[in-house]
């Protein structure tokens, strides 16, 4: 095991209180659901000390620690959120924290894609690697601890599968009992199975994602259960280090572009609020664009951008097969409108095939996600064809999903089931053809194996691969 440096740092954790991001009032305590009491818009969280000169950290001293961080043995340390807990609301002792060590992600290049959409370099940051499969475990650490701090013996979300998962793991792990509102068929069995194993309550209501959450803003208020939506902003916190990792990855050079996918707008706005923290505390000095890609058939925030100007949401009936986006009426849609305009970054639609068609690109490099995270590279490729992002600037896609959280949906892409009776066009359905590749079922003779390479061998590569 290796030995601690001698040196460690002399910040713990920050001190935090809640500010209302519409009337901007300022309170040491938040209500059960997050809310502000004057005039109900969501809370976020903020550090007053890291804003005045005398308490302001040295960025190189910041980034300095973070490194030798990586060095250490203890839990915190292990944990790539809480190692970049002097940005994070303060702990008493670190054995507070609850953690599964999460964050530790890798950045991941890739070559082909890059070439095809026409950009110099290509990387994704690949979330689903976290130990419950999505980036939901990076908020969920801080909010679950937090949780338990305050006492609660429940903790409670609505879901479209990931959020639950990870929230019933850290509830076990932390000793508290958790409860799950899902809309009832849909969400994958993958997501739904390990909220079972990791021993929530699991109820599939009647309704839809959206359904699922008003009610739970109403249980927050009536029962004792804390609740764990990203409407909680310790979440935010958390999954804010997703963007500090990402930039000490990159020794702190900024790339021109970070492309997110938008449910309902909590992970955007984190990601958003650690840009702009760190460009305050001078840990970088260039912004990234921070932009944000929805399916068409749950485009909330663009429809609200495209119609009102980002002034009041235009809430959708949403339907996509990327049912962990599957969101009409997101919560965190004005945190997300910030953070587009602070960072001047895009918020673009993409098709249900165009969706399926870069999950498979991708997966034909190695890197499996799930059909919500694919969004960006969909994305991408429209802000590149619109010139939004320029044939030599650099982007991260942040893949928020792991490929084994939607089976269902790859198998039904792979055996050509997934638009069948839908009203694409045939000609785009044709495109996604070289892409597929059904299992086959043979007899179990060496003949039959070999011809089957043969041809193959024979055929043309898919795309990615040439
Ligand atoms: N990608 C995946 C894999 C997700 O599970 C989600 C959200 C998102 C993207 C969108 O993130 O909501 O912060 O904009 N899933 C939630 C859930 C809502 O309940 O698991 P967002």
């Amino acid at each position: 095991m290796l030995s601690p440096p001698t040196s460690k740092p002399d910040v713990r954790g920050a001190a935090y209180c809640f500010r209302c991001i519409g009337c901007g009032d300022l309170s040491g305590v938040a209500s059960q659901d997050f809310r502000c009491s004057r005039c109900a818009d969501l809370l976020e969280i903020i550090y007053p000390s890291l804003n005045e000169a005398a308490g302001k950290p040295n960025a190189d001293k910041l980034k300095d620690v973070w490194r030798q961080r990586r060095l250490w043995q203890s839990a915190v340390d292990l944990s790539g959120v809480w190692r970049f807990r002097d940005l994070l609301p303060a702990l008493q002792n670190d054995d507070q924290a609850i953690t599964l060590r999460e964050g530790c992600t890798p950045l991941y290049e890739l070559p082909r894609s890059a070439r095809a959409v026409g950009v110099p370099r290509l990387l994704a940051k690949h979330q689903g690697l976290n130990p419950t499969g999505s980036f939901k475990d990076c908020g969920m650490t801080v909010a679950a601890t937090f949780a338990r701090l305050a006492g609660f013996k429940w903790v409670a979300c609505a879901s479209t599968g990931n959020t639950s998962a990870s929230m019933a793991a850290y509830a076990a792990r932390g000793g508290m009992r958790s409860l799950v509102l899902v809309p009832e068929g849909k969400i994958s069995w993958s997501k739904l199975s390990q909220a079972l194993d990791y021993g929530a309550v699991t109820c599939q209501l009647r309704t839809d994602f959206d359904g699922c959450l008003r009610l739970l803003q109403e249980l927050v208020l009536r029962a004792p259960v804390y609740q764990l939506n990203s409407i909680n902003p310790f979440r935010l916190e958390g999954q804010k280090t997703l963007a500090l990792e990402l930039l000490d990855q990159l020794d702190w050079q900024p790339p021109d572009h970070i492309i997110v996918p938008g449910g309902n707008l909590g992970n955007s706005s984190a990601i958003g609020k650690a840009l702009l923290e760190a460009r305050d505390l001078g840990l970088i000095t260039r912004l990234p664009k921070l932009s944000v890609i929805q399916a068409e058939g749950a485009n909330a925030l663009v429809r609200t951008l495209r119609e009102t100007g980002g002034k009041s949401l235009v809430s959708v009936q949403a339907q996509t097969r990327a049912t962990a986006i599957r969101i009409g009426n997101p919560a965190s849609w004005k945190k997300a409108i910030h953070v587009l305009e602070a960072t001047g970054g895009a918020c673009e639609q993409v098709s249900e095939i165009e969706i399926a068609q870069a999950k498979a690109e991708l997966g034909l490099e190695g890197i499996g996600c799930e059909p919500a995270s694919a969004v960006t590279l969909a994305g991408l490729k429209k802000l590149v064809k619109q010139r939004f992002v320029k044939p030599e600037e650099s982007v991260v896609l942040i893949l928020t999903g792991n490929l084994l959280k939607d089976p269902d949906f790859t198998m039904d892409f792979h055996r050509g089931k997934l638009f069948e009776g839908s009203d694409g066009s045939e000609t785009v359905r044709a495109g996604l053809e070289p892409l597929r590749r059904a299992p086959m079922i043979l007899d179990a003779k060496l003949d039959a194996v070999i011809q089957t390479l043969e041809q193959a061998e024979k055929s043309e590569p898919p795309p990615s691969l040439k």
